[in-house]
């Protein structure tokens, strides 16, 4: 067999399907199109609306090399040489063409003949009662009857998850050697070890899958086929799984250089290596597809991921971010054809290196807790680790679930999910904000039912405020209504509308609808579902009918200042890209009309240089007028135009393009001002960090950042004029003011400490004796605790043995300054429970140390009494 490198094997595949009437298409995102699964776990889930019959595809072959994430196997992950969690699935797939006769020979042909695959070493197994393929390998084939496997459900029938499309398979193993055996007595085809690796699946797709486990025909029977790119090179190149393979083995070296190691040298180093390079191949294609650390969904996966491997690396000795090492490496490996590698290097860079950082500060904390507790649990012959431990772990050490379940599972502890869920809802319980975003709005389900009876509503309102319209439904407390009174409030749906319903991160409009004898307030409107606006309405006169003709007027002027902040966003976006770099990709936004907030990708907080920066362009691009272009085209056009697009835009569609000429193409279904000119003024007020890799600005443009103006300058105007300095002026007076005010808290500190000491003095002259000690008490008047301190020092200077207890007073507040000396201390003085005692006498607390403590209390009245029996107290505790 000859030698293949990864990339050669990638692109047989993918030509010899070619050759054979199949469409080829670059990798799909690993963010995959679908709510039912966070990633792309296999070749065929970019095509499961073809399989399912929901859509009519273009061509009725294709062949793809999918980048895949799995992490259900997660932990295994490093033990073994096959386990990985990204990698590329070679897939041919049709479509209601070829079925089992077209995919079994096709396969063959593949491997024996164009990898030259040792047709004696492969094993076709099939579902137990599949007689067809039986035939097919058998008969079409050539295969002899007992080298064919009959096994059953586990092995050889496939679903992408519970629900869904899904069949009977039939798989290719291929039989590595004796050498790779687990030795067991019955270690056959089907064995779970490295000898007989299965390393193509091909999947009958005839079946969906309903979520009560019955099962109904597709429309047309299919093929789904998955070969693991890395897998096979690991035949092909005759090394010991995956690691070993080109795809693989650079970045095990690369990884070792960084930590210092070699590979194969011990087995937990190998590990480490093996975990590292996984991971960090996962890690960066998934932000290169867009996804960004979090504690939720697929961020929470990525992080779980990043933060292993970090464990992994610290487990070997490494103290500083390392992981970022690898990205020359998988760039020479993956950059062609993956070039959003290249593209978004400076993001993953950022938020690897972040997110290293972060969590390197408190996995070692963590890590000595969790020790320590599996210590005690071990000595206390119990089994399993609290779930609030291990919630404290994630919460306050940023310690993923899976991460502390891993290392217990080490130490042979498992951990209470239950408990650990439990105290994650109780947090959620606690974060989940009160109230509905949308005051009064009804349950989806009625504005469905409503959709479909009376089909959408057009939105007119890119091009009208105002409109002739009438009323299709009307919505009073949850339920259908026929009208609504004078002094009542509800829901309206209207026939068409000029009103914006909150979107994509614009605020909805408000304004007023008016029919013959009445008028009736909008206060906001946001979609029922996607195609139909819902307004909120208060009547304030007449009655608002079913069916009845309105006219429908938005507050324009507030919707001026709308269109002003969200144009005034894409040129806050592309400002920060020019200044910043490629890496900042939009990650959320706000657009009201009295201000914007924006939110994206960067790691660092940005300079006042940066911001004056952002700030220039926005201004250059606003007074240079640009008349804004809005159109409607396809995605791909749109890409062509190097439109700025969300990650998960869907491809084909018809996208609406915000074109700034000579500035900016972004797609956005917001409403935008006509030229730049309109939004007046861009000023941002505040920038801050809202989580891994995330920044956030909050701006105020056009009637906001004139107000703001005004406001400051008046301000300004006040402040010089109390100041009694000229505008220019004011910073100087000020710095002068405070180094005066510097100096004349040092001298009062000074004066204070020359007069406590000299109270102190007197009070010496007062101190009683008890037992041998000298018991020195007195009050202060709002006296820092740093200077009785110092009193309490200058006595014990001068008397011996000697505690003194002395309490300041401000208002009704007292703070007792207990101090004794060694030899009080030595006669059974403690001055932390005599400061307790002195403030419980006055219903406060406190305590400390034996030599120095402090207490307080809110209760002054009783003071003199407190003080009284200070030396009754310490005779106490000389006695005892
Ligand atoms: N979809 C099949 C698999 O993932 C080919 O194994």
């Amino acid at each position: 067999m000859k030698y293949r490198s990864g990339k050669e094997l990638r692109e047989l595949f993918l030509s010899f399907f070619e050759s054979r009437g199949h469409r080829r298409f670059p990798s799909f995102s690993l963010v995959p199109d679908d709510p039912t699964i966070l990633f792309t776990i296999a070749g065929m889930v970019p095509f499961k609306p073809y399989f399912l019959g929901q859509k009519k595809p273009e061509m009725s072959r294709a062949v793809t090399s999918q980048k895949c994430v799995r992490t259900n196997d997660i932990d295994n992950v490093g033990r073994t040489a096959r386990h990985h969690t990204f990698f590329e699935m070679l897939g041919n797939f049709s479509f209601g063409d070829y079925f089992k006769a077209g995919a079994a020979p096709f396969a063959w042909e593949f491997l024996t003949e164009v990898i030259g695959l040792d047709p004696d070493r492969l094993y076709p197994t099939i579902y137990k009662d599949d007689d067809e393929a039986f035939e097919i390998w058998n008969k079409t084939v050539g295969v002899p009857e007992n080298r064919i496997y009959r096994l059953g459900e586990e092995d050889n029938f496939w679903s992408v998850g519970p629900v869904g499309p899904c069949g009977p398979c039939s798989e290719l193993i291929y039989d590595q050697g004796p050498a790779f055996s687990c030795g067991r007595p019955d270690c056959d085809v089907g064995c779970d070890c490295d000898r007989y690796l299965e390393i193509w699946n091909l999947v009958f797709m005839q079946f969906n899958r309903y979520e009560d486990g019955t099962m109904e025909p597709l429309p047309k029977k299919n093929i789904d086929t998955g070969m693991g790119l890395e897998r096979l090179a690991s035949v092909v190149q005759q090394v010991e799984g995956v690691f070993g393979t080109d795809l693989f083995r650079p970045l095990i070296d690369r990884a070792a250089a960084s930590l210092g190691i070699r590979y194969g040298a011990t087995s937990e180093g190998d590990m480490a290596l093996r975990v590292i390079s996984d991971h960090f191949r996962a890690v960066a294609f998934m932000i290169a597809d867009g996804v960004l650390p979090s504690n939720e969904g697929r961020g929470y996966v990525l992080r779980r991921i990043l933060r292993r491997a970090v464990r992994y690396g610290r487990m070997t000795g490494i103290d500083r971010p390392f992981l970022s090492d690898l990205m020359p490496t998988l760039n020479e490996i993956m950059a062609d054809p993956y070039r959003e590698l290249v593209e978004n290097e400076s993001l993953i860079l950022q938020v690897v290196e972040q997110e290293e950082r972060r969590f390197g500060r408190t996995l070692e904390q963590g890590t000595s807790l969790l020790e320590a507790e599996i210590d005690s649990l071990r000595r206390k012959k119990a089994e399993t680790l609290d779930g609030g431990l291990a919630f404290e772990l994630y919460d306050t050490y940023g310690f993923p679930f899976e991460l502390t379940e891993e290392i217990c599972r080490e130490a042979g502890i498992s951990v209470d999910r239950e408990g650990f869920e439990k105290a994650m809802e109780r947090q959620r319980e606690r974060a989940r904000t009160a109230g509905k975003r949308h005051e009064g709005a009804s349950d989806k389900s009625l504005y469905e039912k409503i959709l479909e009876e009376t089909g959408s509503s057009d939105f007119v309102g890119y091009t009208e405020e105002e409109t002739e319209t009438a009323v299709v439904a009307l919505i009073s407390d949850g339920a259908r209504t026929r009208y609504l009174d004078e002094g009542t409030e509800g829901e309206a749906i209207l026939v068409k509308t000029p009103f914006y319903a909150e979107k994509g991160g614009q605020v909805g409009d408000i304004g007023k609808i008016t029919w013959e004898g009445g008028e009736a307030l909008v206060t906001d409107t946001w979609p029922g579902t996607e195609d139909l606006p819902v307004h909120r309405v208060k009547v304030l006169s007449g009655r608002l009918e079913t069916g009845a003709g309105v006219r429908a007027v938005v507050d324009g002027r507030r919707r001026r200042r709308i269109k002003a902040h969200h144009t005034a966003t894409h040129l806050l976006h592309e400002a920060l890209i020019r200044v910043l770099g490629d890496h900042v990709r939009q990650a959320g936004s706000l657009v009201t009309p009295d201000f914007l907030r924006f939110d994206f990708t960067h790691v660092k907080p940005l300079s006042p240089e940066e911001i004056e920066a952002v700030e220039g362009i926005i201004f250059e691009t606003v007074t240079d007028n640009i008349p804004l272009q809005v159109f409607f085209t396809d995605m791909n056009e749109a890409k062509k135009l190097g439109a700025k697009a969300l990650f998960d835009e869907k491809y084909g569609a018809v996208v609406r393009v915000i074109k700034i000429p000579g500035y900016s193409v972004e797609l956005c279904g917001g409403t935008h001002v006509d030229a730049t000119g309109d939004i007046g003024l861009v000023k941002i007020v505040k920038e801050e960090g809202i989580g891994s890799g995330l920044r956030r600005i909050t701006a105020f443009a056009h009637a906001a950042a004139f107000s703001l103006f005004q406001e400051q300058t008046s301000l300004v105007t006040r402040l010089a004029e109390k100041m009694g300095a000229g505008e220019t002026e004011i910073e100087e007076k000020l710095q002068s003011l405070l180094e005066e005010r510097k100096a004349l808290k040092t001298e009062n500190e000074r004066l204070a400490l020359g007069a406590a000491l000299a109270k102190a003095d007197e009070l010496l002259e007062e101190a009683v004796e008890v037992g041998g000690v000298h018991v020195v008490t007195g009050v202060f008047e709002k006296t820092p605790q740093e200077v009785l301190r110092q009193a309490g020092d200058h006595i014990r200077q001068r008397k011996s043995p000697v505690v003194s207890c002395l309490a300041s007073v401000s208002g009704n507040e007292v703070t007792f300054t207990v101090m004794a000396d060694e030899r009080a201390r030595e006669a059974g003085v403690h001055a932390g429970m005599l400061a307790r005692e002195a403030a419980r006498m006055l219903g406060g607390g406190g305590g400390g140390r034996p030599d120095i403590a402090s207490a307080g209390a809110k209760n002054a009245e009783g003071l003199e009494e407190a003080l009284r029996r200070i030396p009754e107290i310490v005779s106490e505790q000389i006695r005892r």
